[in-house]
Order: C-alpha cells, then structure tokens, then sequence
C-alpha cells in the first residue's frame, strides 16, 4: 500500500480527478508522465488519489500541451475537463469569449478546436496571443538575455508609482528596465510571451496573487510569512526565469488559425462569424467581479500608461474601462445586450455560480428569450474525495441550443 512519486518538484499539480474511476482506467504500476516516473502500488491508488487530490489524466497524454498553473479569481482551471465534457462535440470553432487566463480556450485548442478568444483587459489578451494565437514562438536564451540586459532609455514609471507599494523599489526598476526590453524583441508573440510570464511571475510574487492589498511588501519581509511561502522574497527576475520553460512547452500548433481580441464582448460578437460554440465565464457579480481593482497593476505594467491618474492606496489607474458587468444595476441588461447580440452562434455555455446575481431563475428566463436551456451543477470536491463547496457555493453551467 505504498504511493511513491519520483517527481523533481513543480513537475505535477496535483488536481482532484475521479474520472480514472468513471472511465474504468485501470492502473498500471508505472506511468510515464511528461518524462517523469511515477510508480505506483495499484491497489492504493484510487484511495490515495482520491485522499490528496491528485491526478490529471491529460498528464496521461503526451500530445497534450499542458498549460502552466493560473492564479486568478475565478479561473476555471479546475473544471476545463467537467467544461469540455459538458459541450457538444460536433463542433469546429470555439470562441472563449471571457478568456481570463485562457486555461479554456488552451483545453479547447489541445482538442484540435479552432479557438477564438477574447478579453477586454490587455494583460489577459497577451496571455490569449502568447498562447492561444500563437502557434510556435517561444523565448530563446537570446530574448531572455535581452530582457534582462541595461536598458538605458527606460522610463521609470512602476518605480515612481509602485516603490513602496507592492515592491521594493530595485524590484520596480528591473520592472521599468524589462517592460522596456519587451519593446526591443522582434515578434508580436515574444512581445506576449514574455509580457505573460513577468505577469504570472508577478503574481506569484505578491502574497495573495493579485494587487487590492497593501500588505504585500510587509508579508515579504516577515521571515513567518516567507517561511510558509518563499516565493514573496524571491527576486522577481529568478521567478521569472523559472517560469520561462512551462510557458514555452505551453505552446503548440493544432493546425487552427486562432485568433485572440481585446474588445467588450457585447461589442464583439456580433461581428464574429462561423462560431458554433460559445463559452461566457463572465464576473460572478456578488463574487469579485472588479477585475480592474484586484489586477490594475498588471493592466498598468503592460500597457505602462502615461495618460491615467493612479488613484487610492493601491494606486489603480483611472478612469477605468467598463465592463458592464461590475455594478448590480447594469449586470441584467448586459446580459440581455450580450444575449440577443449572440443569437447566431448555436450553443453557449455559461458558467455562473450558486451566489451571484442575477440567480439561476432569472438567467434561465433571460436565455429562454433566445435558446432552450438545460442547467448542470458542479458541486466542488474537497480533499478527502467527498462533495464540498469552496466557500459554500455551486458552480452552474447553462447549455444553452436552439
Ligand atoms: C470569470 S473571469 C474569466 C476566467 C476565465 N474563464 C479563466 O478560466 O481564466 C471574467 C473575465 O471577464 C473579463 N471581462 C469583464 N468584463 C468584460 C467585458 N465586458 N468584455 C470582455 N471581457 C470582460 C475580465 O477581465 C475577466 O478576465
């Protein structure tokens, strides 16, 4: 009854998965996974799975791209495989029409999908270009070299702004010195790909993962704090050069023409064409559905504005872009905008959750309006393999057809 995993470290996430069970995959004693040995005793496995939490069958699968661990609200991570195998499969062009991170559309693009995405903030559409547009550029020694060279003609606006609010004011001039760099690489793709690691690697710098806090500098100079997460001492130029190998195995050709924008959705996609499904994970309003408030410093870092104020604390940049999908007042007419400019796509899948508004009455009616619907919970696991809730909610997906 003995698990041992040879893994050298951040090889494996470990992901709660009872679909080796409901599959009827029978375990062998040794996987090769992404290189990597794991040996196993059979007879334990699915106990000691289904105890830690721990397995991704796609790991399984050596044409699989595996897409480097996301840290962001409302990421869906978690739940791409329960999302793929609730949509149809007679399907050609996916369109991730609130990309986030683009751990969606990156599943959809492994499975040959033509995937198109889009998200209105700009640090996410580098993420969508880098990664899901992007069919074979990756950073060589040499673009990393230049990244990290002196650049003389860098303008200092991370260290005026931020020194003392989320870095230490070095760490905000290598910033300033990088962001210029990212200017001097000759690809729109390396331009993304770098701007997308520095990103993730800034957020696994800053304790929380995302920047509506001031406590940041101070949890980095607690010894308590940095013993139980060493990542928030860590030099963000060591981050990031640890990183630089998941991203560039992340990305891949599947023979698509993808295509990545940056617009409002409700604007956008009445212009697309040839789109047979579309998946909407907007914000959850009565969650955290701000996304400007909890990542301004990523939007600010890539687009290294020159023309905003930068206001509060936490100096977030105004004005701010509108989302349509923050206040409670304007959330149900943008979802009836959204819906009626989407009537000429087939499907939709709509992720939403057991605490926000509008609720699942109110949205079955507003998609009745256009589609039939049929509604699927996902109760989230918890680790020891039983039904829990992260925080007491459900997960909803609306499948919606004509
Ligand atoms: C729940 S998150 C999506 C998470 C994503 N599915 C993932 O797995 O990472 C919602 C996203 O919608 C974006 N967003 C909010 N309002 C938008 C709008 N009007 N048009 C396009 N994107 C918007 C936010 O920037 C945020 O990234």
């Amino acid at each position: 009854m003995i698990l041992a995993l040879i893994l050298p470290a951040p090889t494996i996430e470990v992901v709660y998965n009872t679909y080796m069970e409901a599959e009827g995959i029978v375990t062998p004693k040794i996987f090769n996974i992404d290189g990597t040995d794991l040996i196993v005793d059979n007879s334990s496995l699915h106990k000691t799975l289904t105890m830690t939490s721990t397995f991704n069958l796609e790991l399984m699968d050596r044409h699989y791209h595996k897409m480097p661990k996301t840290q962001y609200l409302g990421s869906k991570e978690r739940l791409v495989r329960w999302l793929y195998d609730n949509s149809p499969k007679d399907i050609n062009v996916f369109f991730d029409a609130f990309s986030g991170t683009s751990v969606v559309g990156h599943y959809f693009k492994n499975k040959g999908k033509k995937v198109i995405a889009n998200d209105f903030l700009k640090f996410n559409y580098h993420i969508g270009k880098a990664l899901i547009e992007n069919n074979k550029v990756t950073l060589t020694e040499r673009d990393i070299k230049l990244l990290l060279s002196k650049n003389n003609k860098a303008d200092n606006l991370i260290e005026r702004t931020f020194t003392n609010v989320f870095f230490e004011r070095d760490q905000a001039q290598f910033l300033d010195n990088f962001r210029a760099n990212v200017e001097l690489l000759n690809n729109q793709y390396k331009k993304s790909l770098a701007l997308t690691i520095m990103n993730r690697s800034l957020t696994r710098k800053v304790l929380l993962g995302h920047f509506a806090h001031l406590s940041a500098l101070r949890y980095s100079r607690d010894p308590a704090r940095i013993k139980r997460n060493p990542t928030i001492a860590r030099p963000i130029k060591d981050l990031f050069l640890e990183l630089v190998p998941d991203y560039n195995k992340a990305v891949f050709s599947n023979s698509q023409k993808n295509k990545v924008y940056c617009e409002n959705t409700t604007g956008l996609i009445s212009k697309l064409r040839g789109v047979d499904l579309v998946y909407f994970d907007p914000p959850y309003y009565g969650r955290h559905p701000d996304y400007q408030a909890f990542y301004h410093f990523l939007e600010t870092f890539v687009e290294y504005w020159n023309d905003k104020e930068f206001v509060n604390g936490t100096k977030q940049y105004f004005p701010k872009k509108q989302s349509g999908f923050v206040k409670q007042k304007e959330v149900v007419s943008s979802f009836k905008k959204l819906f009626a400019a989407s009537t000429h796509i087939p499907y939709w899948l709509i992720s939403y959750n057991s605490k926000s508004y509008p609720t699942e009455d109110i949205m079955i009616d507003l998609i009745k309006n256009h589609k039939k619907v049929k509604v699927v919970h996902h109760e989230y696991q918890n680790h020891y393999g039983g039904k829990g809730s992260r925080q007491g909610t459900k997960e909803y997906l609306f499948f919606c057809y004509d």
